[in-house]
């Protein structure tokens, strides 16, 4: 991948936009496929109910977590106009039968009332908010007090030497991950750490790790 593919790959993965938007949101889903498997399987360990997913692409896993309980309703939120779109094409049987809704918002300003969510998660998204603190007080915002946070990313390690990172990622250790939770009012209670089985993105062979950390407020 030269230098503005690169550029160009990072900047759809920040934000997918248009068409090249829609084939980078359908690659993420082979892409991030284990990642998101592993945390499908930390939500099935505990009540998941109104759950809340911050930057959920477009929406290809949400047929999986449904299927898991007949009680749950899924809100996911997206500040890409090209991934809300897509996620609404692909799951509108399920926004026609009201257990799902999507709405188009960035991840510092949630468009939702206090404490109504039971769980709120995010695959591969804490790269790109430039300021965490603000994010994170928005999800302990709208968690209820004994609601559960999952978040999941590749450890810096991981990722540090693929093509696009140094184009506008922020990358968490393990630690660092942990530490930034804590900061900003979360207990961890749990951390997941998985090497997954290679997978192709974008023509590129990927060695992909997940981190994925569980929290209460605190
Ligand atoms: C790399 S993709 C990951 C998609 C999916 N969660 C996955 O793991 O395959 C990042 C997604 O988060 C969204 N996103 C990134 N930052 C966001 C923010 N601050 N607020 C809302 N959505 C955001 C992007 O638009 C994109 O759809």
């Amino acid at each position: 991948m030269n230098e503005e593919s690169a550029k160009k790959v990072a900047a759809q993965l920040r934000k997918p936009e248009g068409e090249m938007g829609i084939e980078v949101g359908e690659r993420m889903n082979t892409g991030n496929l284990y990642m998101n498997q592993y945390v499908i399987d930390v939500l099935r360990q505990g009540t998941i109910g109104n759950v809340l997913e911050i930057g959920m692409g477009n929406g290809f896993f949400i047929e999986e977590i449904l299927d898991i309980d007949a009680s749950i309703h899924y809100t996911g939120c997206d500040y890409s106009e090209t991934m809300v779109a897509e996620a609404t094409r692909m799951n509108q049987q399920f926004i026609d039968e009201d257990k799902v809704q999507f709405d188009l918002s960035a991840a510092d300003k949630l468009p939702y009332a206090d404490q109504i969510f039971d769980t709120v998660f995010t695959v591969n998204t804490i790269y790109f908010w430039d300021d965490s603190a603000t994010e994170l007080s928005e999800i302990c915002r709208v968690l209820k007090p004994n609601g559960r946070f999952i978040i999941a990313v590749r450890p810096r390690h991981s990722m540090k030497d693929y093509p696009f990172v140094k184009y506008g990622f922020t990358m968490f250790s393990r630690d660092e991950l942990a530490e930034v939770l804590t900061k900003n009012k979360l207990v961890v209670r749990d951390v997941v750490e998985k090497i997954e089985p290679e997978v192709e993105f974008n023509g590129h062979i990927l060695k992909g790790e997940a981190l994925i950390i569980s929290a209460i407020p605190a």
